[in-house]
């Protein structure tokens, strides 16, 4: 029953966590994308086998590898991939035959050139190199992202992978073309920022539940926690809100900020913030998240709050949190939200167990 609500409640439009890659049936597709950011390659054949090969290694079934996983309906599933995971995935049917094939640079995010337009920073320019033969390293730029909010001023993002293109050949993302791990400061990926101001379109809404999180307290020794914003990613426009005023990646990248810190590796899909507050996230304009941590224990014996616990009371409107809190169970199962987070209304009856649970999500 509950199994089917949930069913239900994902069904579209609700916003998915991964980008999907497609491909034509039967053809070959070169794909650059970043590391660190889940994925899914499509296939779609009912009894189809992955097979994988790295810049270095042969062909092998891909059943092999972690971080790999093979979805209902034979797509597969790349959680955080590595740079390492660069290479070709082939998807065969059973009569060996290939139904598509990629290949895939997952360009390295550690890299990542980050830039605002609105501080004037301006992105990398072409270079002409030498790499066993005279080659021109460009960006190849996504479109821009929608802005992360509207009606308010917000900002968007897009992202640019590195290309490299031979006098008359055609550009391939720089490590399929290189096929080993060179480094050179203008072999890099890029972000590019922009404030905007849209206004909101009330047909896209998609009116997506949001989840409430009472959070792990500021903790002591680490100063600091993460959040992490369920359904976003790299690839979509991500807004956070502190205590009801915006971050804004200007201010950020001008060093504005010293009580959080969005990551700009995730696109902002992760905040590390200092300071309780309330935080909000935002995917594609919509409110996803909200996040409540509590301060270090003292505050809270302090406000009469139960001692010795790093957790806070419950919050109003429970019937709705526990069936948000089943929902958020599953996605945690099937998304890997990353975090010390806890969902903590669901497991309010024995305290003990809510220790047992933070293992668990961590
Ligand atoms: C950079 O190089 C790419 C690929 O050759 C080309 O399409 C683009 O126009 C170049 N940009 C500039 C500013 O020269
Ligand atoms: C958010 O508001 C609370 C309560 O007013 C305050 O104690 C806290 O310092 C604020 N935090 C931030 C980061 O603005």
């Amino acid at each position: 029953m509950l199994a089917t609500l949930w069913l239900a409640s994902l069904s579209l439009p609700l916003l998915w966590a991964q980008k999907l890659i497609n491909c034509p049936y039967k053809n070959l597709c070169h794909y650059a994308l970043l590391s660190g950011n889940d994925v899914i390659l499509q296939c779609n054949h009912p009894k189809a086998l992955w097979y994988f090969s790295s810049l270095e290694d042969k062909l092998s079934l891909i059943n092999s590898m972690p971080n790999v996983k093979i979805l209902p309906g034979s797509n597969l599933q790349l959680p955080n991939p590595q740079p390492s995971q660069t290479g070709l995935y082939r998807c065969l049917d059973d009569h060996k035959a290939r139904v598509v094939e990629y290949e895939i640079d997952f360009q390295d995010t550690a890299l990542l050139h980050v830039t605002h337009k609105d501080l004037g920073q301006t992105p990398m320019g072409n270079e002409t190199m030498n790499l066993g033969g005279e080659v021109v390293v460009f960006t190849r730029w996504d479109p821009w992202q929608d802005c992360n909010r509207c009606e308010k001023p917000g900002e968007r993002k897009r992202l640019g992978y590195c290309y490299v293109e031979e006098p008359q050949g055609k550009p391939m993302p720089c490590w399929l073309y290189l096929r080993e791990r060179v480094t050179d400061s203008r072999l890099r990926p890029e972000l590019q920022l922009q404030a905007c101001q849209v206004p909101c379109d009330t047909s896209t809404e998609t009116n997506q539940p949001f989840y409430v999180f009472d959070t792990r307290q500021l903790d002591k020794t680490t100063d600091h926690v993460w959040l992490s914003c369920p359904l976003a990613s790299i690839y979509r426009p991500v807004h956070w809100e502190v205590n009801d005023t915006a971050l804004t990646w200007q201010n950020q990248l001008s060093g504005e900020y010293i009580s959080s810190f969005m990551d700009p590796l995730s696109g902002g899909q992760q905040l590390k913030i200092f300071q309780p507050a309330i935080y909000r996230c935002f995917v594609e304009q919509e409110l996803i998240a909200q996040f409540n941590p509590t301060g270090p224990e003292e505050m809270l014996e302090a406000e009469g709050q139960f001692k010795g616990q790093g957790w806070s009371r419950t919050q109003p409107g429970k019937a709705d949190s526990v069936l948000r809190c089943l929902k958020l169970m599953l996605l945690m199962l099937s998304i890997l939200v990353v975090g010390g987070l806890l969902c903590k209304v669901g497991f309010r009856p024995a305290r003990s167990k809510k220790r047992d649970q933070v293992l668990l999500v961590k």
